[in-house]
């Protein structure tokens, strides 16, 4: 696939000049919408560094521990629900800025929490902003972005949520070393996991502010009627391109978008199973990249690696190196998603977690000991390692960005913002469901838990080839159209 500019230039002397200027644009304002995911991928983590600490001082017992840090996935499940509506209603800009706030609102009550009660009522008020964030970034994303570089610029909100994860896990750990642990009292009098919580503050507003000054989605303008201010928008996102272009462009959103009745989840009705088919795929795709248990390695790491035997050191490096290795491999997605397109790097995703899971699975088997005295013997431990850290690569370089590029661009124009949501909604019940299962399963034995992960990672692989339409170099508007209907 070329990298020219889709829509060619009209005049040869300042067209290039013009057509960098817009590409500049837009992956300027890509990237604001992509804090968003920097926000998601901080929010979910930061409370890893804090709830042990959390836990000594409410007095809690294990139920209401997990409960502390799971009940920000339901808040996510319910604010993914409601973003997608709202976004219709008030716009793309409006739902960031809410979600902005509702970042800054939670980090600031989670610091001051005296009680579980309030702590939990704080953490489900930032599920809710992270639940908002991964609707709205995905969407707008992938309404400014032409389809040539729309890959690219999508994988950027997960390249956000992987920095996010990394910077949560660096910050806990800088506040508990200065301090002298989690619990210790440190500036102002606070105990270290208040300031935890309180630093996102800062990346919060920051988003708020910046998407007040992005250009509204061009998309959702039509939508609006608004014409004239769509026309400016789509000018400067696509650069040098004639009137007449822009002028057809308009046309083509107005017809994708165009309906009878205000926007609704009505919209997602279908005939198999009460909904379309390609809003089950959107679904589908959401809860197999959480039941390949990919977040049981990023909020149980630590445990998970003295479980089989390493020391707390080893096992914080070991969770360090992981989310480091997560952040470097979305570059391969950036490099390859609009190259060798959306449904290869999934099947190879899936083939590389199927064999991978199936190491960790057989490693753990092999684990020696009971109760607080187990350990991996050699080789197993470093195999174990090293197949974690593949199944890490395996997700981070294709069904982590390339779900979130896919449930942004995969919907038509008039049911967008709601399949996204519905699809995002069902993405944080999955991981709600697999995170709160993880301890029981890992009771019984983690070469079960890994075991079933397993065979889900096959499942996930003939869904792919079944189900996974390529969107590869599609204008967003012919979503929805059998694949070559519009060439
Ligand atoms: C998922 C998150 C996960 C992250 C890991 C994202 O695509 O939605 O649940 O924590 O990838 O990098």
């Amino acid at each position: 696939m070329s990298d020219a500019h889709p829509n060619g230039p009209t005049d040869a002397g300042d067209a290039g000049a013009d057509a960098q200027h817009a590409t500049t644009k837009v992956i300027l304002i890509s990237i604001v919408a992509a804090i968003g995911g920097f926000l998601f991928g901080f929010d979910t983590s930061v409370i890893n560094g804090a709830v042990k600490a959390i836990t000594d001082q409410f007095g809690l017992g294990s139920a209401l521990s997990g409960f502390a840090v799971s009940c920000a996935l339901l808040g996510a499940a319910v604010g993914a629900w409601f973003a997608g509506r709202i976004a219709d209603r008030f716009g793309r800009k409006s739902v960031m800025v809410l979600g902005g706030v509702l970042f800054a609102v939670s980090a600031v009550g989670s610091a001051f929490a005296f009680a579980v009660w309030d702590l939990i009522l704080w953490r489900v008020v930032g599920g809710v902003g992270v639940g908002v964030a991964s609707v709205i970034a995905p969407t707008y994303i992938a309404e400014v972005a032409p389809a040539y570089i729309r890959g690219r610029l999508g994988s950027l909100q997960q390249l956000a949520i992987t920095v996010g994860i990394f910077a949560a896990l660096l910050s806990d750990a800088f506040i508990a070393n200065t301090a002298g642990g989690a619990a210790e009292i440190t500036w102002l009098g606070w105990e270290a996991w208040r300031w935890m919580f309180v630093v996102g503050v800062v990346p919060s507003l920051v988003w708020a502010f910046l998407a007040l000054q992005v250009p509204e989605s061009p998309r959702y303008l039509i939508a609006q009627g608004e014409t004239q201010k769509a026309s400016d928008v789509l000018r400067q996102i696509l650069g040098a391109v004639s009137p007449a272009s822009i002028q057809r462009k308009v046309t083509e959103i107005r017809t994708s978008m165009k309906r009878e009745t205000e926007p609704s989840l009505r919209d997602l009705r279908g005939p198999r199973f009460g909904l379309l088919p390609i809003v089950w795929v959107g679904i589908l795709l959401s809860v197999f990249q959480q039941a390949v248990g990919i977040n049981v390695i990023f909020y149980y790491s630590t445990t998970l690696w003295q479980a089989v035997g390493f020391d707390e050191s080893q096992s914080l490096t070991t969770s360090v190196i992981t989310s480091v290795t997560n952040v470097v491999v979305t570059f391969v997605a950036i490099a390859t998603v609009d190259r060798i397109g959306r449904k290869p790097l999934l099947t190879i995703g899936s083939m590389g977690m199927v064999v991978s899971l199936a190491f960790m699975a057989i490693s753990f088997s092999q684990s020696v000991g009971s109760g607080t005295d187990v350990s991996l013997p050699q080789p197993w431990g470093t195999i174990g390692i090293i197949a974690a850290n593949l199944y890490v690569i395996s997700f981070g370089a294709t069904w982590g960005p390339v779900v979130w590029v896919l449930l942004g661009e995969m919907f038509p124009g008039k049911i967008r913002a709601a399949g996204l949501a519905v699809a995002a909604a069902a993405q944080w019940l999955a991981n709600f469901a697999i995170s709160t299962s993880f301890p029981a399963l890992a009771d019984l034995g983690l070469q079960f838990a890994y075991g079933l992960y397993c065979i889900i990672a096959v499942l996930s692989l003939i869904f792919v080839r079944k189900a996974v339409q390529e969107t590869k170099g599609r204008e967003l508007e012919d979503m929805g159209e059998p694949a070559g209907a519009k060439a």
